[in-house]
Formats: C-alpha cells, structure tokens, sequence
C-alpha cells in the first residue's frame, strides 16, 4: 500500500544493516524495510527496533521481512547482504559468494523498486558495487558504493588522536578502492582548514595512512568473529540521508569513472556530489604523479579483477 512516504529499504539485517537501520531510524526522516534471507532475524530486530520508538521517539516504521514486495517504493536501498570477513581473509576472498547474494538482491531490487538509487556495502566493495551497476543495468550514477565515508573517517579519527583535537574539525579525504590499495591523501586532509602536512611530521603522517589502509583489518582481528560495523553502518546511512534529502554532501564514494582521473569502466573511490539523483557530479583533483599513480593502481587492480574473476 502505498501511504506517500519517504521509505528506506535496507538489504541485509546483520550487524552492518541493523546498525544502518538504527542509525536511519533515529533521522527520523523515512520508513525502513529490513530485509534478510533468514525472515525471522529480520522480523525480530525490526520489531526490537520497533520497541524503542517509545523511548527514542521515532517518527516512521520499522517492517522486517524476507518479501521483496515489501521493497516496493523505496527511495534508496541500502545493500549490505553478504559475508563478512574472518581473520586471515582480504576482502577479495569474499568475492564468489557475495558475487552470488548480489545477483540475487539485484533481480529482486530491479524488479520492485526499479527507481530507486542503491547504496553498496557489501564487500569486496568497488566489485560489488561494479556488479551491482551490471545486474540491475540501473543508470551508473544510481548504483554507488559505500567506503570513502568510512575509510576518511577512520582516518580522522587517527589524526584527533594525534593532535589530540575535536574529530569535528578533521576534514579527511581517502579515494582509491576499499582495501589494501585504498589511497589515502593528507594534502586534501585538513585539520580546522590547515593542511595536515603542517600540523604532523611526514613519518607519523604515513603511521596514519598505513593504519587507515588496514583500518578494517585490524578491527576483524580484534573482534576474532566478523568485520565492523557501527561506523560502516552509519556510513552507509549517512549517504542514504544525503539522497533522500538531497544534502548535494561532497564526500568520497566508489562512484563510474568514465574517463576521470584517465580510468574508465569502473567503480573507485572519488570525491564527488551525493543528491537526490545518487552521484550528481565528480570531482578531479590535482593530483601529484605518486598520488595519481596509487589511483590509478588501484583501479587497474580491480579492473584485473573485474576480469579475472568475475568474467566482465
Ligand atoms: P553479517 O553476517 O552480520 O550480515 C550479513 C547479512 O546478510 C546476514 O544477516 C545474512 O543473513 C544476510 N544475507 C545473506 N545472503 C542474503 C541474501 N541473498 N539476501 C538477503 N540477505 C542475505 O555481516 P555484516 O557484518 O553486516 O557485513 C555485511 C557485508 O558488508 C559484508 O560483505 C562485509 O564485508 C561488508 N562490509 C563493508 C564495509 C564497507 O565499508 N563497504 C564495511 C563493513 C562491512
Ligand atoms: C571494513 O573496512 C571489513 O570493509 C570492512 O571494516
């Protein structure tokens, strides 16, 4: 039935999707779907969820469901099914399986919510969202993947730890892909709009960089039984608000490049414009010779991938 309000389906209720839904919940800005394979896990947290509207005071619903019907009419759709890493695995390991979910959340997105703009999450991140684009054949700038959010403020968090300042004040910026070959750039990274290569020595600059690459990784090994998911899942609603409300947010995202930063045909983490239409523009940077050259090895590593393994 359709009641003329804003809706968020969010695909997967694991740890990454409820955490997404919780967060989106608490905007108070749309009604959420969450959907999972397993009806119950789906059902029982949005109805755990529904239980706090009482005390958090909500304003819109929370249905559980494993019914791609109930997907119908969804502004944006947060996918975040798929298996999450173990110690040991890069997130290139995951690639077979999730290439799998992916196919399935795609035909069931295409076919009941055909307008609506996607938001990646599942890993391995850019291939999936890459995949994604593919299954649905949904316009590019309506397919997009959920990292540069993440990996930026991973990184944000290391450089207030360092100069022992508000996280608020650090404006970070990460591009490349979401893994080992992610390009994090302290000359776009300012701290209350001064350049971080004045505030901290280019040594503990690089310690930064190196622990935000492996950012992820070093929360799987601690946690010893999944992958994060408090910060990944606010990302993710926090591009998922940037839609819906058309904030024109300028963040890094796994966004098409059709020639950009001399790449084409695939998805890379760019900083860009998220609005009401998903990736309203993108943005280049000057970029040095190194720094174009991470960029560009990055890409070109998932592009073999693309191609070696999942056949595109
Ligand atoms: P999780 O295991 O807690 O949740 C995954 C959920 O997907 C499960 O509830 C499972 O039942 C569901 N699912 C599996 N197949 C499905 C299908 N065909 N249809 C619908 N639901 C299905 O995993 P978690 O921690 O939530 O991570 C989810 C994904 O997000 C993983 O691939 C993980 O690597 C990725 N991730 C990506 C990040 C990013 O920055 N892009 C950050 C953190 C995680
Ligand atoms: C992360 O970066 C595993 O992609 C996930 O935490």
């Amino acid at each position: 039935m359709a009641t003329g309000r804003r809706k968020i389906a969010v695909i997967g209720a694991g740890n990454v999707g409820a955490t997404c839904a919780f967060v989106l919940a608490q905007m108070k800005i749309a009604d959420i779907v969450l959907l999972d394979i397993f009806e119950g896990f789906a059902k029982g947290k949005a109805l755990d969820m529904s239980q706090n509207s009482n005390v958090l005071n909500y304003n819109g619903t929370i249905t559980g469901t494993a019914d791609y019907t109930d997907i119908t009419g969804s502004d944006v759709i947060v996918v975040t099914s798929g298996f999450p890493r173990k110690p040991g695995m890069t997130r290139e390991d995951l690639i077979g399986k999730n290439a799998d979910i992916v196919s399935q959340v795609g035909t069931g997105i295409k076919e009941h919510a055909p307008d609506a703009i996607i938001i990646m999450v599942t890993n391995p991140l850019d291939l999936m969202t890459y995949h994604m684009q593919k299954v649905t054949g949904f316009p590019t700038n309506r397919v997009i993947g959920q990292a540069g959010v993440l990996d930026s403020a991973r990184m944000a968090h290391f450089i207030a730890l360092e100069l022992n300042c508000a996280e608020e004040d650090v404006s970070p910026m990460v591009l490349g892909g979401h893994g080992d070959t992610m390009v994090p750039l302290p000359r776009y990274t300012t701290v209350g709009g001064i350049p971080i290569t004045q505030l901290i020595s280019e040594d503990r600059i690089e310690a930064i960089a190196a622990r935000t690459a492996s950012g992820g990784g070093e929360i799987v090994k601690l946690l010893e039984r999944g992958s994060a998911f408090y910060a990944p899942g606010s990302a993710a609603a926090i591009m998922a608000e940037a839609v819906l409300n058309d904030r024109r947010r300028v963040i890094p995202a796994s966004c098409y490049l059709t020639g950009e930063y001399g790449l084409e045909d695939v998805y890379i983490g760019v900083p860009c414009i998220i609005g009401a239409n998903g990736v309203e523009e993108i943005f280049e940077l000057d970029l040095s010779t190194e720094e174009m050259d991470s960029l560009q090895g990055s890409a070109n590593f998932y592009k073999g991938q693309l191609s070696d393994i999942l056949g595109y």
